[in-house]
């Protein structure tokens, strides 16, 4: 998937303005070494490095990575696969904030953020959790098949795991979870009636592969009107955000 580094910075920056109250959990001690996992367009890591910290930030996506350099020169950035990297210098933390449900590999992931990490270090995240954008995965699944596009309402994009389910799968790798939370947090869409158009262009392109594009912008509207009654209330936008936040710490 390609990234449009731009708008995501202009019109998606809920996404790391929510990340500041991750990083309170993170609680990063200056001098600290930081590993940013999926750090998009830099915004949270540069906070980090702010805090004294020796940081680095990983993202799949070169444009968000080139963004990120640009935005933020002085910081470290490289373009690196969340279930393939490797560090010769261990983490006293990983930190990772709305970038995990877009793994495909939660145990490789593991794995290598266990490697990296010194033991006893950290791995803070928050991710979407079960549950999460599901009235819009429903509504756009339903104008899929209305449109007779079958295939691609089987498209999975992201993974939304349980609490139950996740923290397990950290306990397997070797982490102990000494926290995790999983809870709603409706979020607010930019641009009135085009709010949800613009999310899913953003984020959810992928439904929409091989759909001709006039037709594909009549399905945005069918959607955003299925929407309407669970995400408009008092003049705004609201999408269905839950949240799966953790703390996980390496054991020996
Ligand atoms: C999220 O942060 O929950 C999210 C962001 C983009 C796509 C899917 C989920």
């Amino acid at each position: 998937m390609k990234w449009n580094a731009e708008l995501y910075d202009q019109k998606h920056a809920f996404v790391f303005q929510y990340g500041e109250s991750v990083m309170e959990l993170l609680d990063v001690q200056p001098g600290e070494r930081i590993l940013d996992l999926g750090c998009g367009t830099g915004y949270l890591t540069q906070q980090i490095s702010e805090l004294d910290a020796d940081v680095v930030g990983i993202d799949y996506s070169p444009e968000m990575i080139q963004k990120a350099r640009q935005s933020y020169p002085e910081v470290s950035f490289s373009v690196a696969d969340a279930s393939k990297f490797s560090f010769t210098e261990p983490f006293d933390a990983v930190f990772s904030n709305a970038a995990l449900h877009w793994v495909k590999d939660h145990d490789a992931m593991m794995k290598c953020v266990y490697h990296s990490l010194k033991p006893g270090g950290r791995f803070v995240a928050e991710m979407g959790g079960k549950g999460n954008v599901l009235q819009l995965i429903t509504a756009t699944k339903q104008v899929l098949l209305k449109h007779g596009f079958a295939k691609q309402a089987e498209t999975m994009i992201w993974r939304f795991p349980s609490l139950g389910e996740y923290t397990s799968e950290l306990e397997n790798h070797g982490f102990r979870v000494t926290f995790a939370a999983h809870f709603d947090r409706p979020t607010a869409l930019q641009d009135g009636d085009q709010g949800v158009a613009k999310w899913i262009a953003m984020f959810g392109e992928q439904y929409f592969e091989g759909v001709p594009s006039n037709q594909k912008q009549q399905m945005l509207q069918e959607i955003t009107e299925l929407l309407r009654p669970h995400y408009y209330r008092e003049g705004q936008w609201f999408s269905d955000y839950v949240r799966l936040r953790f703390t996980a710490v390496k054991q020996l």
